[in-house]
C-alpha cells in the first residue's frame, strides 16, 4: 500500500473520527427538527429502531468492504474480485459526497455567521455583526462559506492521523461538553418542561405514517454518514485487531444518544423561548422547523436574554461550527482518499482540487438558493445515500465471497463466527435491509 494513506493511531482514535462524522448538524439540528415536526417521542422510536436495524447492519458493511479492500469507494471495487461491475456505486459516492459537503459547508457558514456576530457583538461593533448574519448578503454567504471550506481543507491536508484523528479528537469532547452544559442550563429556565413534555409524549397516530418511517430512514442514514463512502474509507483505516463490531456499535450507540440528547436541548429551548415572548408556532398552527428553529427562534432566545445574550448565542454557534466541522472533513475524505489512492495525486494536491471544485458548487448554490438547495439535499439525502447504502448491502451480501467477509472480521474478532452478530448480520445485508429500503421508497412514491 502506498504510505500516503495512513492510519488512525488507536482504537479510541477511530471512535472519534467516526463519531465526529456522524455527529453533526444532522444530529444537533436536524434530528431534533424532525422530531418536533413528526409526533415527537413517536419519531424519536423509529428513528432508533431503524438505526439499529437498518443503519448499523449498513454501517458494518461500509467498514467491511473498507477495510477488507484497504481502499476507498471507487478503488474498493478495483480491488475486490467481482467488483468491477459495481464501479458505478463508488462513483455515485463521490458524487453525493460532494453534493452534501456542498451544500453542508453554505448551512456551516452560516452557522460560523453568527459566531461572528456574537464576537462583534460583544465587543460592541453592531454595524458589522449585523452584516454577519444578513441572509441576502451574497458576499456574507460566499465569505463564511468560504472560511468554512479552507477550515476544512486545512485539516484534510494534516492527513489521516495529524488532521482528522486530531482534530476530532480535540472537538468531540469539546462540542459534548458545551451541549451538556445548554441542556442544564436550558432545563432549568421557565417553559423548559412543557418543552420536555412535547419531545417524549409520543403522537402515536403518525408511527405507521409512510412520511414518518421515510424521513426516519433519511435522518439514520444522514447521521451515521452512510451511503457516501464516509465510513468506508474510515473503515480502511482501521487497524487490522481492531473488532469491527464493537467499535461499529459504538459509535452508533454515540450518534443516536447524542441526537436524542440534542432533542433535550433544542426543543425545550423553543418552549423557553414561547416563555419569554417569542412565536414558536407558525401561521398553520404547526410547530415552527427548519431553517427557522436555528437562525429565528434561537436568536430571539438569545435577544431576550439582555447583556449575557450574546454569550449564550457564541457558545450555541460554536458548538454547531465544531460539530460540522468533524463531519465536513470526512466528506472531503471521500474524494480526496479517490485521488489519492487511485489517481496517484499527493493529498496536498488532492485537497485543493477537490476543496475549490467543490466551493465552486456551493458558490452555485448560494447563487440559486432558491431553486438548487432544496433539490440538492433531496437528490443527495433522501435518494442517493439510501440507494448506495442498498447497493454496497447487495454487493457484501450476494457478489463478496463470504469467507472474504468472514475472514475480515475475524482479524480483529477470531470467534466472530459463533457471535450473535454473525448469526444474524449476514441476512441482514442480504435480505432484510435490501428489502426495508425498497419497501421504504415504495411507499412514498405509491403509498
Ligand atoms: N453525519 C453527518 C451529520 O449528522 C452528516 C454526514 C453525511 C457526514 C454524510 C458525512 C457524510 O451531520
Amino acid at each position: 500500500m502506498s504510505t500516503e494513506r495512513g492510519e488512525f493511531s488507536s482504537r479510541i482514535g477511530f471512535v472519534m473520527a467516526a463519531a465526529g462524522s456522524a455527529i453533526g448538524l444532522g444530529n444537533i439540528w436536524g434530528f431534533p427538527g424532525q422530531a418536533a415536526q413528526n409526533g415527537g417521542a413517536a419519531f424519536v422510536v423509529v428513528y432508533i429502531i431503524l438505526s439499529f436495524i437498518v443503519a448499523y447492519p449498513v454501517f458494518m458493511a461500509e467498514l467491511t468492504i473498507g477495510r477488507y479492500s484497504q481502499s476507498n469507494i471507487v478503488g474498493a471495487f478495483n480491488i475486490i474480485e467481482g467488483g468491477k461491475k459495481f464501479k458505478f456505486v463508488g462513483y455515485m459516492g463521490v458524487l453525493a459526497a460532494s453534493l452534501i459537503y456542498g451544500f453542508y459547508a453554505v448551512i456551516a457558514g452560516w452557522m460560523l455567521s453568527y459566531v461572528f456576530n456574537a464576537i462583534f457583538t460583544i465587543m460592541g461593533f453592531n454595524e458589522i455583526a449585523q452584516w454577519c448574519i444578513d441572509s441576502s448578503s451574497l458576499l456574507r454567504n460566499i465569505s463564511f462559506m468560504g472560511v468554512f471550506g479552507l477550515l476544512t481543507m486545512y485539516i484534510i491536508t494534516g492527513g489521516v492521523k495529524n488532521g482528522i484523528e486530531k482534530w476530532s479528537a480535540r472537538l468531540m469532547p469539546a462540542l459534548i461538553i458545551i451541549l451538556i452544559a445548554m441542556i442544564i442550563y436550558v432545563s432549568l429556565q421557565e417553559g423548559a418542561m412543557k418543552g420536555l413534555a412535547f419531545y417524549l409524549s409520543p403522537d402515536f397516530s403518525k408511527i405507521g405514517d409512510g412520511k414518518l418511517i421515510l424521513s426516519a430512514l433519511g435522518q439514520a442514514f444522514f447521521s451515521l454518514s452512510l451511503g457516501v463512502g464516509t465510513m468506508l474509507v474510515y473503515g480502511s483505516y482501521i487497524r487490522k485487531n481492531e473488532n469491527l463490531p464493537v467499535i461499529g456499535a459504538l459509535v452508533t450507540l454515540a450518534d443516536v444518544g447524542i441526537a436524542f440528547m440534542a432533542g433535550f436541548l433544542i426543543i425545550p429551548a423553543m418552549f423557553v423561548a414561547q416563555a419569554s415572548g417569542v412565536e414558536i408556532y407558525a401561521a398553520d398552527g404547526s410547530l415552527i422547523a427548519g431553517a427557522n428553529i436555528v437562525f429565528q427562534v434561537l436568536p430571539e432566545l438569545f435577544d431576550s436574554l439582555g447583556a449575557v445574550g450574546p454569550f449564550f448565542a457564541l457558545i450555541f454557534f460554536a458548538l454547531m461550527t465544531i460539530a460540522a466541522l468533524t463531519s465536513s472533513i470526512s466528506m472531503l475524505e471521500v474524494p480526496v482518499a479517490y485521488a489519492v489512492d487511485d489517481l496517484k495525486l499527493n493529498r496536498k494536491k488532492a485537497t485543493f482540487i477537490f476543496g475549490f471544485t467543490i466551493m465552486a458548487i456551493s458558490v452555485v448554490l448560494i447563487m440559486y438558493m432558491d431553486v438548487l438547495f432544496g433539490l440538492v439535499v433531496s437528490i443527495a439525502t433522501q435518494w442517493l445515500q439510501p440507494i448506495i447504502g442498498l447497493l454496497l448491502c447487495i454487493f457484501i451480501g450476494w457478489v463478496m465471497n463470504r469467507n472474504q467477509v468472514l475472514g475480515e472480521l475475524k482479524q480483529g474478532y477470531p470467534e466472530v463466527e459463533n457471535s450473535f452478530f454473525y448469526k444474524i448480520w449476514p441476512w441482514f445485508v442480504r435480505v432484510i435491509c435490501p428489502v426495508l429500503i425498497l419497501l421504504i421508497f415504495y411507499t412514498t412514491l405509491f403509498g
